[in-house]
């Protein structure tokens, strides 16, 4: 286990990760929620973060590698501080998905896994979300936004840029 002089995480991460991993009957069950704290503490999943989890929980880093290419929650580039992410799986694309997610391309000019210049969006399209009921759907971070028109999708995305004081 990292100790506090070799951790790469903040002091109080370090100490959740050291208790998390009590947590589960195995370390290795520990791995995706600690993925995801420090994913939200570091902005992405690093080759130094994968390397520290790895040895937390006992598994080589390979394997840490192949279970996060399979969630799309987790990433190994930096985001923007806004990250989005428009479905367009079945439920969705039949409600417009696919159409606001072009209209999101073109708005923030960027394309899939783009980051604005600015910092402010990164944008993603993404597989089913959960949010079938209410399609068109898109999450925003860990927020999640319904029945989406572009229009209301302008407005939500100004209303982001607004928060982040651009
Ligand atoms: S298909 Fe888009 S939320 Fe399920």
């Amino acid at each position: 286990m990292a100790t506090e002089t070799t951790t790469i995480f903040s002091p109080e991460l370090a100490a959740r990760f050291d208790k998390l991993v009590t947590q589960y009957p195995v370390r290795r069950s520990a791995l995706i929620p600690m993925l995801l704290y420090a994913q939200d503490e570091v902005g992405y999943l690093s080759p130094a973060v994968i390397a520290e989890v790895a040895v937390r929980v006992g598994i080589k880093e390979s394997d840490v590698l192949s279970v996060l290419s399979y969630y799309s929650l987790l990433r190994t580039k930096p985001a923007g501080k806004f990250n989005v992410q428009v479905c367009t799986n079945i439920c969705c694309m039949l409600r417009g998905g696919n159409e606001l997610f072009e209209h999101c391309k073109k708005r923030l000019g960027v394309g899939n896994k783009g980051v604005t210049p600015d910092g402010v969006f990164s944008l993603e399209e993404v597989e089913c979300i959960g949010a079938c009921s209410w399609a068109p759907a898109v999450q925003i971070n860990y927020d999640f936004h319904e029945n989406l028109t572009p229009e209301s999708m302008d407005s939500l995305l100004e209303d982001y840029r607004a928060k982040a004081g651009k």
